[in-house]
């Protein structure tokens, strides 16, 4: 028995990076399944292969997250495969950075798609469901760039979006014993981090008091928490784990 045992899961934009974490984590934790829902499907299939390669417990379902028809259609084969979700965590995520001044709308718009329509669709999908069992575990990753990051109004507008969402959903969801919380992540070793600046990325280390990025599996253990009835008095919180970097009072 582990924390998760006989609970199905979906984490979006799973192929790497945070979410191949995520994965692997709840994988630990006994999860009987786990849906990768991700646009890449060459790299979902890999990480679901490397996890299991009889296919039973992962499965990777390729999905545009900004695209409501296409997670839809990936939620019918989640519920073919599992029968139900009782953990949904909204990790796919993409920057388009620029200064405001340089921004343009598609930049605006691509980045709002992604993570705060991505994470509403899949969330339209889940909690029906969730409601009828009066249980369910939503995990949305937000991050501390929604506190303000220059080069990221787009960015930091749809995960401030994300967490007042987070909030009145966790108020609408309460009664149904539905827990819906966010993290916000600092800086993590990943892929998304490839554009930002070498000189940018040696100021931002140094201005984190713990003096370095995170590791994925960091953001890991806490969605795991929150994924599980340990977190069971916990709604409506968005989590700042970050190595010290923009606490909140
Ligand atoms: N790495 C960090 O420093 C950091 C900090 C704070 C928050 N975050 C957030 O963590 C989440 C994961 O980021 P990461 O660092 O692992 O990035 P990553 O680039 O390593 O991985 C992102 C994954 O999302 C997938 N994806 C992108 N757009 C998608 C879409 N429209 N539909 C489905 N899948 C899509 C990509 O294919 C990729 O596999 C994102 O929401 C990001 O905003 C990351």
């Amino acid at each position: 028995m582990g924390k998760l045992t006989n609970k199905y899961a979906v984490v979006t934009g799973a192929g790497k990076g945070i979410g191949k974490a995520i994965v692997k984590r709840l994988l630990e934790d006994d999860a009987a399944g786990v849906a990768i829902l991700e646009m890449d499907i060459a790299l979902a299939e890999a990480t679901a292969k490397e996890f299991d390669p009889t296919g039973d417990r992962v499965i990777a379902v390729k999905c545009n997250v900004a695209s409501q028809e296409e997670v839809h259609a990936a939620f019918e084969t989640v519920f073919a495969k599992f029968g139900r979700v009782d953990i949904l965590v909204n990790n796919a995520g993409i920057t388009r950075d620029a200064m405001f001044h340089k921004m343009t709308v598609d930049q605006a718009k691509l980045v709002m798609d992604v993570h705060f329509f991505g994470t509403f669709y899949c969330c339209q999908e889940v909690i029906p469901g969730m409601r009828d069992r009066a249980y369910g575990k939503i995990v949305n990753i937000s991050s501390v760039s929604a506190l303000g990051n220059i080069g990221q109004a787009n960015y930091s507008a749809a995960k401030s979006a994300i967490e007042g969402f987070t909030r009145t959903l966790a108020l609408e969801s309460a009664r149904k014993n539905i827990t819906v919380n966010a993290i916000a992540p600092g800086m993590i070793a990943t892929d998304i981090l490839n554009t930002i600046p070498e000189n940018v990325m040696k100021e931002k280390i140094a201005s984190c008091p713990m003096q370095r990025l995170g590791d994925p599996s960091e953001i890991a253990s806490v969605v795991s928490f929150l994924a599980s009835d340990d977190s069971s008095w916990i709604t409506g919180n968005t989590l700042i784990v970050s190595g010290g970097m923009k606490m909140k009072p």
